[in-house]
């Protein structure tokens, strides 16, 4: 694969561990964690790998801001947040919700990265993200629009290469299972699997989407993304592997399988998962396997994604605690 430039932000490779006490209080298969929770940039997760290319695609045209929008939780914005504060640049975010009274989890992060944010309905979101944008040129404060999720083809092949860093660690799982939302690090452990001939099950587990949708997202995405990395590949929206079972009440509400989740990663493992993507994920792996979805001899990999500081948000905080 062709090598992007890179800002470097993370602490790579991330340890590969396996989860012994996991696979037996389940029975079975073989399961492994990927500990991209542990990238080193504020409390790590998947975006800190997207933002090195990325990052570098900001510096390389001179920006002074980097401007991204998400949720109030958002992962991808208090990591944005915390790269710019680690590049020197201003960070501006677009958050779509209503101010919280009590400002906690990944919001308080925002904060004290120096973070200006514009606060803004789901809806409007697109809108006053462009018109931020606009603004922050208008005022020479040069701007660079981190797209959503950090899921371009530049941000998906940072993935691409996480696939190269696990399977150099010497382990090719028959199965990968992760939160999958934005849809850039399925795209880019897609398109990296057909560059790099690794012939296991990708399966994102989705956060919010139905499967179909993310399929025709995520195909296309990873086809440019290869093409970004030199490569040429064909690939139908039906060879994605998406699963839409585990929406539960939608997206960021914690419900039982997720707080089970939580509480059998933290009391077999000693891991965190978060309530919204990894804990997500998580329940869908665990109910997967109960179902006899995996051979019980298979190597079953979690690419653990991040997200914990999301366990501290306010608004969990009452039913992680009764559970
Ligand atoms: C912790 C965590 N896991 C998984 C995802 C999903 O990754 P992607 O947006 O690349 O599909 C996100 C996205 O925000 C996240 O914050």
């Amino acid at each position: 694969m062709k090598p992007l430039p890179r800002t470097p932000l993370a602490q790579l490779p991330t340890p590969l561990q396996p989860m012994p006490r996991l696979s037996a209080a389940l029975g079975g298969p073989q399961l492994w964690v990927k500990r991209d929770d542990q990238t080193g940039l504020a409390l790590g997760g998947n975006k800190t790998r997207k933002l090195e290319t990325l990052c570098a695609a900001a510096l390389e045209a001179g920006a002074g801001t980097l401007l991204t929008a998400g949720a109030i939780q958002s992962n991808h914005c208090r990591q944005t947040a915390a790269a710019a504060a680690s590049l020197g640049l201003a960070c501006t975010l677009v958050l779509a919700g209503e101010p919280p009274a009590l400002t906690s989890g990944n919001l308080l992060l925002d904060g004290l990265f120096g973070a200006e944010i514009i606060w803004t309905t789901f809806e409007e979101r697109p809108a006053v993200l462009q018109a931020a944008e606009a603004d922050l040129r208008a005022a020479g404060k040069r701007p660079y629009l981190i797209p959503y999720g950090g899921s371009s083809p530049l941000g998906a092949a940072a993935y691409a290469y996480a696939l190269e860093e696990l399977l150099g660690q010497g382990l090719a799982p028959d199965s990968i299972v992760f939160a999958t939302s934005s849809g850039g690090t399925q795209a880019g452990l897609v398109a990296g699997a057909r560059l790099l001939g690794y012939g296991g099950r990708i399966l994102g587990i989705s956060v919010d989407e139905r499967a179909a949708d993310l399929q025709a997202r995520v195909a296309p995405l990873a086809v440019e993304t290869a093409e970004l990395l030199g490569g040429s590949i064909q690939l139908a929206p039906e060879d994605v592997l998406v699963n839409d079972d585990y929406l539960g009440e939608g997206y960021a509400v914690m419900g039982a399988a997720e707080a089970e989740a939580i509480r059998l990663f933290a009391r077999h493992e000693g891991l965190l998962v978060d309530p919204v993507y990894t804990g997500r994920a998580a329940a869908g792996l665990i109910d997967l396997i109960r179902q006899g979805y995996f051979n019980k001899d298979e190597n079953v990999l979690f690419w653990h994604t991040g997200g914990a500081p999301a366990l501290f948000a306010e608004r969990y905080q009452q039913d992680l605690h009764d559970g």
